[in-house]
Parts: structure tokens; C-alpha cells; sequence
């Protein structure tokens, strides 16, 4: 039955977006990786649906080039509708740019779909030393997704809204790492690629079957779906409305799918894989789909198999300690190197504020406070900030006081002494 939702329990096995999503017109929607595969088809349906959506392209060049195939594939919409950010999520400078940038065109985003990624060759590291896949599929993110958040927010305030963040994960957490595998997201040596072991699993299949490095993709991809269980997390204790959840897209036969493989693979496995634009479905699913909220509490903050199939994901999904502990690692790594690239000081308070700008009671001041050791480092910031002004602010002063003589008569004959703190008025 195509077109509509066949359930049972929360799960919607049918779901066709162009009959089923909801209108989006006058809703903004930010898409990473979108000039091939599921983020290119997750773009051409959300505007379709009238929405404004933002795409992410890692240079102009591919943005151009994106933008004109989907004016082509759909000439109702308008260049005006599809505007570009350049970003490579490898590089979290350049992801809290493409943020800035986005803050200064929009007041608000509905929807964010954080699906840039993919697995590299082998064991690959970012220019700031991070695993490759770690570092774009969640540093990257992780950066981008919390300087957009108060853009998500200021929608989320608006009484009719129903903003969501949608990070496309993989089964591969569940499908490649063992279910005790103990990684241990309190060490920042994990996102650089440091793991307990490789399980024997893995190390039969990379020679046999897979062209490239799925165990450091399968990690990353349990990071993504760790990380929307804990934004959830914080978002509720801040009371703030906003549906976050982590999906598989199913296996999706997108333009570069065949180099997962061994070349003897590919044709073997190759029909099981979905056409691209059918492999967008679970996140627009999770993006716009009202059963969503309907069933709120079974949804919101999980992960999600084809098509809206809550999942348990990899055990590791259901340790709270474990995803707060990758919150604070990622956030101190990520501050750290934002700092010794000189951002540091300035970030920090630009964040306190902007997180703040929403912060309404004390109660949801506290939480955020409690939530992000940043908050503190952000306030000693601020602190040592405004102690900095000040000494600059009273130096000459100081300097005068220093220079002066204590008790000369030439300096005070025929003075008032109406400066109490001036010792040598006592002459002790
Ligand atoms: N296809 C599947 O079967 C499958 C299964 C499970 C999960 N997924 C996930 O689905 C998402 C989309 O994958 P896909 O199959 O559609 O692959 P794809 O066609 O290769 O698309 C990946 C997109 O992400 C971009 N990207 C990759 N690394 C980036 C970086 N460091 N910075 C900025 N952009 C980056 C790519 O841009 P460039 O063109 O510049 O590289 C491209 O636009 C990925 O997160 C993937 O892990 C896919």
C-alpha cells in the first residue's frame, strides 16, 4: 500500500515523502553533504516541499554544480531557495564558520540533517590529528550542530514549531563493532583513532571483503548516534522542544558506495542497495514526519533502522555515562584546538552569551551550567576578560600613584588632603 503508513508498534514501513511530508513553506532547513547520494535527494525533497535548504558543499565548484542539477531536476524552485555554505567537516574551523556565516543570513532553522560523511581508505588523520571519519562525521558536526543551535532554538520558540536535528549514523555500530567492545569515550585518544582492540571479526572481513577502514567508520558512526541521544539529553533538561534523532538510511546504492568494497564483492551485494532517492527517506522521515511527535516519546532522541524503526543501535547507545563522557571529551578537544588557534578566549564567551541569549530562569541557566564544563571555562574567561579591561582601563592611574613621592612637601603645599587613601597624608 503504497503511500501510507503501515504500523506496528512505532514503526512506519511505508512512507513515501512526496505524498507524506508535511507542507514546509516558510520553514529553513540546513542539509550537510549534499552534492551526491542521500544528501542530494534529502535536499531535492525538503525544497520540493517548499522549504528553504541550506546544502553544504566542501567547494564552490561542486557547489555550483549541485545547485544547477537540482534547478534542473526541479525548475519551480529558485537559486534563492538552495543557497550554499561551504564546509569541510574535517576541519572544525571551517564548520563553525559555515555556522557564523548561516547566523548571519537566518534568524531561525527548523531543520538540520547532519549527513556529510563516509568511510576513508584506512586509518587517516585531519589536519588537527583526529581520526578522518571521527573527525567529520562527529567533531565536525559537533561543532557545527551546537554553534547552530541557538538558530534552532529561536524556531523551536515559536508556538506552531517542530524543529528537528536528524544525524544520519549507520549499522555498522551494531554491525562491525562487537557488542562488548570497550571503548571508552572518556579518552581523548579514541578520537584519534586509538582503540582497545581489533576484533577478530573485523580483521577476517577487511582483507576479504571491505576496501576501506569500516571499523574507525563503524566508531564514528556509534559517536553520531551517542551524540543525538545526549544533544536530547540537554535539550530536554533545558525544557527546549527540540526532536533529535540518529538514523541507519538503509543501504543505499549512492555514487561511491561500490569502493566500500572488494571489486569481487560489489556485484554479489550490489542488488540489495536501494536507489539513492528512496535511500533519503528514513531522513525525511525523521526530518518532517508527524508520527514523529505523535509518538514523541518513543522517537525522540533514538536511533532509527529503515523507515522509522526505533532501534537499541549498539549497546554502547544505552550508557548514559559513556555518551555524556564523549560530550566532554569532544567538547574539550574541540575547545582546545579552537583555543590554540586563537579562538580561544573569545569563543568561549561568544558562546556563553549565545547560549544564554535564550536561557530565560535561573533553573535553565543552572542546567546549562551544570550541563558544559564550557560555561565555566566561558564565565573564567569572561572574568579574566573584564579583569584584563580593568588594569588597562585604570593603568595610567595606577602609574601616577607609583610615581608619586610619599610626604614631599613641594608636592602638597597648599593642598586640601581630601584623598584618604593617600597614606603619606599620615605620615606614619
Ligand atoms: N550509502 C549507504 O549505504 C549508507 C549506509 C549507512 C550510512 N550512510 C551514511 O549516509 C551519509 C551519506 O552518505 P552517501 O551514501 O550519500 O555518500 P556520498 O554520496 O558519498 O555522500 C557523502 C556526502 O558527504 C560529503 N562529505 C564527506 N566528507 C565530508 C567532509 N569531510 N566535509 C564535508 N562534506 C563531506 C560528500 O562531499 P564530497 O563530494 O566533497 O566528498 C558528499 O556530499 C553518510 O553519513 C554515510 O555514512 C550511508
Amino acid at each position: 500500500m503504497s503511500g501510507s503508513i503501515q504500523r506496528h508498534g512505532n514503526m512506519a514501513t511505508q512512507w513515501n515523502p512526496v505524498k507524506d511530508m508535511p507542507d514546509l513553506l516558510g520553514k529553513v532547513a540546513v542539509v550537510t553533504g549534499a552534492t551526491s547520494g542521500i544528501g542530494f535527494h534529502t535536499v531535492k525533497h525538503l525544497a520540493a516541499k517548499g522549504a528553504k535548504v541550506y546544502f553544504t558543499a566542501r567547494n564552490e565548484a561542486k557547489a555550483r554544480k549541485t545547485q544547477g542539477e537540482q534547478l534542473k531536476l526541479n525548475p519551480e524552485l529558485s537559486a534563492e531557495q538552495l543557497p550554499w555554505l561551504l564546509v569541510d567537516f574535517e576541519e572544525i574551523e571551517s564548520a563553525a564558520r559555515a555556522a557564523e556565516l548561516l547566523g548571519s543570513k537566518e534568524d531561525k532553522v527548523d531543520i538540520l540533517v547532519n549527513n556529510a560523511g563516509g568511510p576513508p581508505r584506512a586509518l587517516e588523520h585531519s589536519s588537527a590529528g583526529w581520526e578522518k571519519s571521527m573527525a567529520s562525521s562527529h567533531i565536525g558536526h559537533f561543532v557545527f550542530t551546537n554553534r547552530v543551535l541557538p538558530l534552532l532554538k529561536k524556531a523551536a520558540a515559536s508556538p506552531d514549531a517542530d524543529v528537528r536535528i536528524v544525524v544520519v549514523s549507520s549499522n555498522a555500530m551494531h554491525l562491525v563493532l562487537p557488542p562488548n567492545y570497550a571503548l571508552d569515550f572518556t579518552k581523548s585518544e579514541l578520537l584519534y583513532g586509538t582503540l582497545p582492540y581489533t576484533p577478530l571479526k573485523y580483521k577476517l572481513l577487511r582483507p576479504l571483503v571491505f576496501d576501506v577502514n569500516m571499523l574507525h567508520y563503524a566508531v564514528s558512526k556509534l559517536a553520531n548516534a551517542m551524540f543525538a541521544k545526549q544533544l536530547q539529553r540537554n535539550l530536554r533538561s533545558q525544557r527546549v522542544p527540540i526532536a533529535v534523532l540518529s538514523l541507519h538510511p538503509g543501504g543505499v546504492a549512492s555514487d561511491r558506495i561500490h569502493e566500500v568494497f572488494k571489486p569481487w564483492v560489489w556485484p554479489l551485494v550490489s542488488g540489495n542497495f536501494m536507489p539513492q532517492d528512496t535511500g533519503s527517506h528514513a531522513s525525511l522521515f525523521a526530518a518532517t514526519a508527524k508520527e514523529i511527535r505523535v509518538e514523541e516519546r518513543g522517537f525522540m532522541g533514538n536511533y532509527m533502522e529503515p523507515i522509522g524503526v526505533v532501534h537499541a543501535g549498539h549497546p554502547l547507545l544505552h550508557d548514559e555515562a559513556q555518551a555524556r563522557d564523549l560530550w566532554e571529551t569532544t567538547q574539550k578537544e574541540a575547545s582546545t584546538y579552537l583555543k590554540g588557534k586563537g579562538h580561544g578566549g573569545l569563543l568561549l564567551v561568544l558562546n556563553l552569551l549565545l547560549s544564554m541569549e535564550d536561557t530565560f530562569t535561573w533553573a535553565e541557566v543552572g542546567s546549562a551550567f551544570k550541563n558544559s564544563r564550557m560555561y565555566l571555562r566561558a564565565v573564567l574567561g569572561f572574568l579574566v576578560t573584564l579583569s584584563l579591561f580593568s588594569l588597562v582601563a585604570f593603568l595610567p592611574a595606577v602609574i601616577r600613584g607609583l610615581a608619586r613621592q610619599p610626604g614631599s612637601e613641594a608636592e602638597y603645599a597648599g593642598k586640601e588632603y581630601t584623598d584618604y587613601d593617600d597614606t603619606s597624608r599620615y605620615n606614619l
